[in-house]
């Protein structure tokens, strides 16, 4: 049997002996870490976001994915960060049309805007990542862009003495592995929520749109063309199958063929997957914050909304795989000038400053 006074003095051993450290290496691997757990917010109206359950949220994740975002050193030359090519003003894309890498490398896709990203799935114009831990891996690694070896991002981290107690505190010990640092990033992503524009300010009743956006809501939400030609048609834009309000996005974030081109440099999904019926699809974005990062497409061709308008009005061009809701095959939507203007003053609507300039997404290294 053992006494109360054994039993209070084996306590206190072992609490010693969790606590105790010889020198002060190992003292920052000896503090209890316990990663406070992080709850996302649901806006109103949105669904319930889809969180891997292998990477729980954490404040501390969080706090360490956003370092590692903003940190240069996840690039060759140390030149560039995560947040380089997905700038806040321009809704975490970029604002020319492709993207400067390592050494001056240019791509030849347009940066995609980082908007509620927890919502979306399948990562890239090509839909080629299914999951956000997954995407992170690419940008380090790709030539056009860091050009860097996870191996040497794992070596400058470790050495780099802000980074110990980060992981320390995010995952219990100070081990920098490229899977912890994909997970917080990826945790540090789904905190980028945007949903305080002027329409979701509309949809809880706290903001009326103005008579040219509502007008504009409706055409986007209406099918095209003329009844006489096209059965069920309404005159309308036409733009909700593809980019769908439910869930809020303005996306189904489902490969399509909006009818950019009749013949394709780019063969988009097809040209990961090899399926012909898949040539020339790409990824509907979301239009959330669309107002701030143009420019538009996965080659950035387009650099106004007015543009990009006149690219669906016009009808698109047809193509073995152009989707079956373009409705070139009736001439066009025929949108009149003040039904284009409505439909462009309702995307404006989605623009959501506070969530750019929210400064817990910023660069916390300056
Ligand atoms: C040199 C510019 C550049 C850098 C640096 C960069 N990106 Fe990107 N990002 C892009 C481009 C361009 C695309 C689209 C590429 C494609 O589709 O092939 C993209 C796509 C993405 C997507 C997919 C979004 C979606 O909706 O499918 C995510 C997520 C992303 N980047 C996150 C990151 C993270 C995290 C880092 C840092 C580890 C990073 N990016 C670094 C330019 C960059
Ligand atoms: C058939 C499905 C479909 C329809 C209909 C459609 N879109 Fe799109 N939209 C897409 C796809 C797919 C892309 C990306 C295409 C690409 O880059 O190759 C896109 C891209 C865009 C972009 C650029 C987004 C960016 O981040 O670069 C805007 C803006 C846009 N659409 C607005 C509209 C509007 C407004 C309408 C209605 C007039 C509309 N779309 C109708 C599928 C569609």
């Amino acid at each position: 049997m053992i006494g109360r006074q054994t039993y209070f003095f084996i306590s206190l051993l072992t609490v010693i002996s969790i606590f105790s450290c010889r020198n002060k290496e190992e003292e920052v691997e000896c503090l209890p870490a316990d990663p406070t757990p992080y709850t996302v917010v649901i806006p109103p109206f949105f669904p319930p976001m889809d969180i891997p359950a292998d990477n729980p949220m954490t404040v501390e994740g969080i706090d360490l994915g956003r370092f590692l975002f903003w940190d240069v050193q996840l690039s060759a030359d140390n030149s560039i960060s995560c947040g380089a090519c997905h700038l806040p003003e321009a809704a975490f894309s970029d604002n020319s049309q492709f993207s400067v890498g390592v050494n001056g490398a240019v791509g030849t896709r347009q940066s995609m805007a980082l908007v509620n990203i927890g919502w979306a799935r399948d990562y890239f114009w090509d839909s080629r990542a299914a999951t956000l831990e997954e995407q992170i891996h690419d940008p380090v690694v790709n030539p056009i862009e860091m050009a860097e070896t996870w191996e040497d991002v794992v070596s400058k981290i470790e050495a780099d003495p802000i980074y110990p107690p980060k992981f320390l505190a995010a995952f219990g010990s100070t081990d920098v592995t490229e899977l912890r640092m994909r997970k917080a990033i990826a945790q540090f992503l789904r905190t980028l929520i945007s949903a305080d524009s002027n329409f979701d300010k509309w949809r809880r009743g706290e903001y009326i749109l103005s008579e040219s956006e509502f007008r504009g809501y409706e055409l986007f939400l209406k099918e095209g063309g003329d009844p006489e030609v096209v059965v069920g048609g309404e005159f309308g834009a036409d733009c909700f199958h593809c980019h769908v309000e439910a869930g809020m996005q303005f996306s189904d974030y489902l490969p399509h063929n909006n009818g950019l081109d009749a013949v394709f440099t780019d063969l988009g999904v097809g040209g990961f997957t090899g399926d012909p019926l898949q040539m020339g699809k790409f990824k509907t974005p979301t239009l959330r914050n669309i107002e701030l990062s143009a420019p538009y497409m996965h080659d950035g061709r387009f650099s106004t909304l007015e543009a990009v308008v006149e690219h669906y009005n016009s009808g698109g061009q047809p193509s073995e795989t152009i989707d079956p809701f373009m409705k070139y095959t009736s001439g066009g939507l025929t949108l009149s000038p003040q039904s284009k203007a409505d439909i462009i003053n309702f995307l404006k609507t989605l623009t959501d400053t506070s969530f750019v300039n929210n400064p817990a997404f910023h660069n916390p290294h300056e």
